[in-house]
């Protein structure tokens, strides 16, 4: 199946990033919060958005080897065009939609879902999260498909499926939206 993609919109205002120093778990759970305030109606930033899990396949792409893989050390890839930025990561805890013996290999892309912040550069391996975004800290946790553990967002990171064929990691498809992407033919999952 072919799916076209359209560039919508850029542009977004600087806040200075946040400075973490807690453990995981003090992590989750203070982005927990923040979430359940949101949803809540407690926060200004509860802007409620509708929940969607896109499902788009894309033509197969060797991106990897299981086997180079290095736990906590992300390689950079495009797919499934060149300016989509994603990272590869071994995160070393199962995670969902992970591959390999241990379901512990995700990819994710790199755009921040809530104003195409860039989050090159912000994997955090002790968290196993992607972030604080630069603009408005939003930081997604890896092991549970990208979801926003605290800050302005509220979209999931999109998920780049991966397939494992013997050693080789290929990129297979994308679940949820890029930012500055509008889906044509995306099937819903
Ligand atoms: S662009 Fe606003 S949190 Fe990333």
């Amino acid at each position: 199946m072919t799916n076209t993609l359209i560039p919508l919109r850029n542009g977004h205002r600087e806040e200075q990033p946040g400075h973490l120093c807690m453990s995981r778990r003090q992590f989750l759970l203070a982005g927990g919060a923040l979430v359940t305030l949101s949803a809540l109606g407690v926060s200004s930033q509860a802007e409620a958005a509708p929940l969607h899990a896109l499902l788009a396949k894309y033509p197969k792409l060797k991106i990897g080897r299981l086997s180079a893989l290095k736990t906590g050390e992300p390689l950079t890839f495009a797919y499934p065009y060149p300016d989509v930025r994603n990272i590869l990561v071994r995160l070393g805890t199962r995670a969902g939609g992970g591959i390999g013996p241990d379901q512990d290999v995700v990819a994710f892309n790199q755009q921040c879902t809530h104003m195409g912040g860039p989050l090159e550069g912000t994997f955090k391996n002790k968290y196993q999260a992607l972030g604080p975004c630069p603009l408005h800290l939003t930081t997604f946790d890896l092991t549970r498909y990208g979801m926003v553990i605290s800050g302005h967002g509220t979209e999931s990171l999109p998920q780049i499926l991966l397939a494992l064929e013997g050693d080789d990691i290929h990129a297979v498809g994308v679940q949820g939206l890029v930012y500055g992407y509008g889906a044509m033919t995306a099937q819903r999952a």
